[in-house]
This record gives C-alpha cells, sequence and structure tokens, in this order.
C-alpha cells in the first residue's frame, strides 16, 4: 500500500473511530505530519485529559499511552508499537521505591513522568521536564524522594532549597552527549546557541545556552534570535524546529541522539491499530486510580 493511501485510509478511520492522534516531538517525520496534535509529554497528557475524542492514538512511548489511560479511563487508548518502552521508566520499580520511601519516611516522593504507572501509584506528585522545579518548590516537605531520572535530580537540586534524594536511572539517549561534543561545538559554530534537554549529563547542561524538555527547547527555537541552533535533545525533534522555523538552521550536538523506541511507530502501524483497535493499553482499576492523584495533582498545580 502507498503512503498516499496509508494516509488516507488513516483520516477515514479516525472519523469512524471517532479518533484523536497524539504525537510525540520526538516521533518520525510522517506521524508528526498525520498527528493532530503535537507535544511534550506534559502536554499529552493535557490533551489526553481533555479531548472529546473516544479513541486515544498515542504515538510515543508506552508510559505516555499509560497516562493517557489514567488520566482518560473511559477512552480507548492505543499505543501503535506495542514494544515501544521507556528504558528510563524501566529503571525502578515500585518495591524499589516503596523501599526507598521506607528509608525516607518523612520525604515527599516525586516521579518525574517517565515512570510506569505502578511507580505514579506510590509517588504524591508527577512532574516532567517542564516543571519539575516548580513541582518539587511547591511541596510543603524539606525532604523529596525524585525519581528515576539522576539528571533531572541533580537540574531541580541546583534550583531548590529542599534535599532531593534521587535515584541512579538515566535516558540511554540524553545521556550519550558528551561534555567533549559540546565544546566541540562551541569552536566549531561559535555564533550558535545550544539548547539541550534537562536529562542530558550535567557536564552538558552547565555549558548549554538553554535548557529544558521538548517543547521548551521548541518555544526558545521560536523566540531566539539566533538563526543557527545546536540542539542536544532526539532527533525526531529537529523536524518540528524546521518546519517551525524555516529562517533557522538546526544541527543535532551528538550523532547519538537516536531513541530507538521513539523510532518504531510508523504510518502502518497507525492505520493497523486503528483497523484493529489493538494494541489497547490499560491499567488495573486501583493502580490507576493511585497514579491518577499523582498526575492529576501536577495538573492542577500547572493548569
Ligand atoms: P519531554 O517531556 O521533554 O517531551 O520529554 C519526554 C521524554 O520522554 C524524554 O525522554
Amino acid at each position: 500500500m502507498g503512503w498516499e493511501t496509508i494516509r488516507e485510509e488513516i483520516i477515514a478511520l479516525k472519523e469512524k473511530r471517532n479518533a484523536v492522534i497524539l504525537a510525540h516531538n520526538y516521533q518520525p517525520q510522517e506521524v508528526q505530519e498525520i498527528a493532530d496534535h503535537l507535544g511534550d509529554s506534559f502536554e499529552l497528557a493535557h490533551l489526553a485529559a481533555s479531548t472529546d475524542a473516544e479513541t486515544v492514538v498515542l504515538c510515543g512511548v508506552r508510559f505516555m499511552a499509560e497516562n493517557a489511560a489514567i488520566l482518560a479511563p473511559n477512552k480507548t487508548v492505543l499505543l501503535p508499537e506495542k514494544y515501544a518502552g521507556c528504558p528510563l521508566a524501566e529503571t525502578i520499580t515500585a518495591d524499589e521505591l516503596r523501599e526507598k520511601k521506607r528509608q525516607h519516611p518523612e520525604a515527599a516522593v516525586v516521579c518525574y513522568i517517565n515512570t510506569t504507572a505502578e511507580v505514579k501509584a506510590e509517588s504524591d506528585i508527577c512532574c516532567t521536564s517542564s516543571n519539575a522545579v516548580q513541582i518539587v518548590n511547591s511541596l510543603p516537605e524539606e525532604k523529596v524522594i525524585f525519581v528515576p531520572d539522576r539528571n533531572v535530580a541533580r537540574y531541580v537540586a541546583a534550583r531548590t532549597d529542599k534535599k532531593i534524594i534521587p535515584w541512579d536511572g538515566q535516558c540511554i539517549t540524553h545521556q550519550r552527549v558528551t561534555a567533549e561534543e559540546i565544546k566541540k561545538v562551541r569552536e566549531v559554530h561559535p555564533d550558535a546557541m545550544i539548547a539541550v534537554h534537562v536529562e542530558c549529563p550535567p557536564q552538558v547542561v552547565e555549558q548549554a545556552d538553554y535548557v529544558g524538555g521538548t517543547s521548551g527547547i521548541a518555544k526558545f527555537a521560536r523566540e531566539s534570535k539566533t538563526s543557527k541552533i545546536i540542539i542536544g535533545a532526539e532527533m525526531g525533534l529537529i523536524y518540528r524546529l524546521k518546519r517551525e522555523n524555516p529562517g533557522k538552521q538546526f544541527f543535532l550536538l551528538s550523532p547519538g541522539l537516536i531513541c530507538p523506541n521513539m523510532k518504531a511507530t510508523n504510518l502502518e502501524k497507525i492505520r493497523q491499530a486503528l483497523v484493529n483497535m489493538e494494541p489497547r493499553i490499560t491499567v488495573p482499576e486501583k493502580i490507576r486510580k493511585q497514579a491518577f492523584k499523582a498526575l492529576e495533582k501536577m495538573l492542577t498545580i500547572i493548569p
């Protein structure tokens, strides 16, 4: 089947299933083009919670589809590639978090959004790349267990008076960027600005001109007066940046910035998902209710 036919089928199936296609900023070009909405983890959670559609096709990784299922239990949530996981989310289990809570009973628990539903169910509040510092500072507790990304934990710790108790998780894609690469790029492109994802290692974050989440980087790129911007985030973001800023140049900071899980979704898988209404993502009700509280609290503090 040709691309055009697949696209037309998806559009017809979307209508038939009363579906909305939500895609993460790291998705491949063809997925970004067919999506109704494109966003970062926070925006996708928000959109899933507020859409009128009966079916949500979440083009991203499993935890994003789980968020949609947690926030919108009456909708059918489809993840076109069922094996699209997040290695960062898999660095901590609910049992491990329970043990950490036993060690620090006085601490609040903040989970980064890249976590399983079970881990969210054990957390007091969720946060994302766009609001981590604000969420931590909103809590009354002086100590905060922050899971699972150690780089984001360190970034937050430098911007709060609270004691941050981190977990040793990391995003294997963002972690690949090195301090040497950023130094080299500065030498080769002294006229460029460098924007990096907050999950990058601290030595990279310290040298960047802008640090944030994927939509934060997109906003920085739109507003920046500089016409050359080096991106320290997964390569999928470059497509959105080029489309939104035709007069500017974007380069990837490191060739290692490719996430195979984010690249696992394509048009044919979206079409099949809408034909079969599978793979469907559901969360057991007891866990869903607990995880809902952590996500809802975040959405209440940052609407
Ligand atoms: P954003 O929330 O910044 O889009 O990041 C999501 C993600 O999965 C990065 O690893």
